[in-house]
């Protein structure tokens, strides 16, 4: 594919302002926000062609049945998010494109083109088939971002099986967790990887094989080489018709209580990360696009491998971790030109400073988006000042499968709201009762069910499915909000205890969890503590078993086990002991009460505080 290097749009950056959307947990619902903070700055619109030209026309003509045309069905209205994402570019001119730019750890490039992946994952389909995997089976991809992990989740999904993405971070309990309650019959991994496995197989009955991509020599019973079962297998495979209600993903994602809940998605979805890529990332033939989100989280599978391979675009996938350099020097070697991103990773970037950004050029950038917590107003105004672009916010959630709110290259962006909802969906901020709020008041970010990729089900959970729809005639978000006059969304903040970490969502319950597995710990209590660079960070509350004395060792060695049994990004940074916590009366640990004391709040309603 021709690499064609574009000037950089020119943007008005517009006034200034020192107002920031706050984070106003402590508000309650219906409260009128301060209106001085509906957004005086505007930053207006790109210039240039975007695919979705007219926001107001598309909001008052849009709808689903129509974005229907841009997905190949199979004969009898059968559908396969996988056929849409590969096996159609082979028919429609694009089979020669790159789809996947692969730069490992060592900064080595590999590209695949639409044909490439399309019979690496045939091969694999089929081998999946002789090792008895079904239509309806899970299988999980345990992988770093390389080559396999993207034919694998295109693979598993052709023939019908139900794709488990995970994060190569997690360790043996947010393994064991989500590997049980699916009942996963394979998970596919690496040599390094596998061994995380290693303390977990004999709580798995279900699990048959352990597919290990590379290194043969290190297998052990239960364990089958990728190369091998893919070598003898056929590279020609009749993708399987699906249902459009068939089950194509489930992603497990944190609630405030429990263990992690499997959103359960189906092939449908394509529809909605089909039009979303188009309109929010603005995807066009000659990109080249980076999603910086791992594929085990559902930014990664929705916008790293579905919705920009359903639009035919060239991805890119970096193996490597987080490093200013690093990301630059990527950018101008692959002159790309869309980039999606986190607002913790700009922070990062803000604070590597502007010296680094003169020694690239990073002029093939023409558009730059952001998701998944809130993107403070000054990393936009420092992004004009140094990429020459504005970021562009938008919100969405693992159990929406889509963008819904974003600010489209089209629209005026304001600093600080994650922007308007897209067409064809009704998002809007309601009170406890479901009546739609005025403009400026604070109350529950909810949505109308109808849009193509809201979940399905909760896996084997229909009581947890339910409470998404506990206000009447909306699904709701779990976050507070509110709307100014314009139509544009304000975050606000969490209206559970969920923490958002650096853009990864986690349950306080997993964390507390973890920590009193620990030998030394007999209680613990989790909070997510405000942190100017990863939006939140964890804290714990810790109470430890008689007669173990606390010292520094002691608490690196808790904060190190956290990391090794549930995942780097989920461990408490920071750790305090008290010799008691407060609890309900019925023995629940009171976590606002934590905060609070944390945060230096008023303490609120502590009637149910059990203090004998
Ligand atoms: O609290 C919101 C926050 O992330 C949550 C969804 O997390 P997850 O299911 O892991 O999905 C990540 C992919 C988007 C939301 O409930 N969040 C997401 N986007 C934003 C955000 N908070 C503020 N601003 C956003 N743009």
């Amino acid at each position: 594919m021709k690499l064609v290097e574009k000037p950089r749009k020119e943007t008005n950056n517009g006034k200034h302002s020192k107002e920031t959307a706050k984070d106003g947990q402590s508000l309650s619902s219906g409260k009128t926000m301060n209106n001085s903070r509906t957004g005086k700055e505007i930053i207006k619109k790109q210039s240039g062609q975007a695919n979705l030209e007219n926001y107001e026309l598309a909001r008052a003509t849009f709808s689903w049945e129509d974005a229907k045309k841009e997905i190949d069905y199979l004969a009898d209205g059968k559908i396969n998010a996988a056929y849409n994402a590969v096996d159609r570019h082979i028919h429609n001119g694009r089979r020669n494109k790159v789809a996947l730019y692969a730069v490992d750890a060592k900064n080595n490039l590999s590209s695949f083109t639409f044909q490439d992946i399309y019979y690496l994952s045939n091969r694999l389909g089929n081998a999946l088939k002789s090792l008895g995997i079904k239509k309806g089976d899970r299988v999980f991809v345990f992988l770093p971002r390389i080559l396999e992990l993207y034919v694998s989740t295109i693979a598993i999904a052709k023939i019908g099986a139900v794709v488990g993405p995970l994060f190569s971070a997690f360790g043996p309990d947010a393994l064991r967790d989500r590997l049980l309650d699916s009942e996963a019959k394979i998970v596919i991994t690496t040599p390094e990887l596998k061994v995380k496995l290693d303390g977990i197989k004999s709580d798995l009955p279900n699990l048959e094989y352990v597919v290990v991509v590379g290194n043969e020599d290190t297998l052990k019973q239960g364990e089958i080489s990728y190369e091998e079962i893919v070598s003898g297998a056929s590279e020609k495979l009749e993708v399987a018709a699906m249902d459009p209600e068939d089950p194509l993903y489930l992603l497990y994602t944190s609630g405030t209580t429990g263990k992690p809940k499997g959103v359960v998605h189906v092939h449908n979805d394509i529809i909605g990360q089909h039009m979303t890529t188009k309109w929010v990332l603005d995807l066009k033939e000659d990109d080249v696009y980076w999603c910086t989100a791992d594929p085990g989280w559902v930014t990664g599978t929705v916008y790293g491998i579905f919705g920009p391979w359903s639009n035919g675009a060239s991805v890119v996938t970096f193996e490597g971790r987080f490093d200013a350099a690093s990301w630059y020097a990527l950018i101008d070697k692959l002159h790309i030109t869309v980039w999606y991103t986190a607002p913790t990773a700009l922070r990062m970037l803000m604070k590597a400073g502007d010296e680094i950004v003169t020694q690239y050029s990073l002029n093939t950038l023409r558009h730059i988006a952001s998701v998944g917590e809130p993107l403070n107003p000054e990393v936009i105004r420092w992004g004009m000042k140094v990429y020459g672009l504005p970021i562009h916010d938008n919100w969405w959630q693992t159990e929406t499968g889509m963008q819904l709110v974003a600010n489209i290259p089209v629209l005026p962006i304001k600093p600080g709201s994650m922007g308007k909802p897209l067409p064809g969906v009704h998002v809007t901020v309601v009170d406890d009762n479901g009546e739609e709020l005025e403009a400026g008041q604070l109350g529950r970010l909810v949505v109308r069910p109808g849009w193509p990729s809201m979940l399905r089900h909760v896996w084997r959970n229909e009581e947890k499915f339910k409470e998404y729809f506990k206000i009447p005639g909306w699904y709701f978000s779990g976050d507070n909000a509110w709307r100014d006059e314009d139509g544009y969304l304000w975050f606000v903040g969490r209206a559970d205890d969920v923490i958002n970490t650096a853009g990864h969502r986690v349950g306080p319950f997993e964390v507390e969890s973890a920590l009193v597995e620990h030998p030394a710990v007999t209680e613990a209590g989790v909070i997510g503590k405000p942190d100017e660079e990863r939006g939140e960070i964890i804290k714990a509350f810790i109470v430890l078993a008689n007669g173990v004395k606390a010292n520094d060792e002691l608490l690196t060695d808790i904060k190190e086990f956290t990391k090794r049994q549930l995942a780097a990004h989920a461990y408490p940074r920071e750790i305090e002991i008290r010799d008691s916590l407060p609890k309900t009366r019925s023995g629940k640990i009171m976590r606002r009460l934590l905060k609070a004391w944390e945060l230096g709040l008023p303490t609120g309603d502590t009637s149910s505080l059990d203090d004998d």
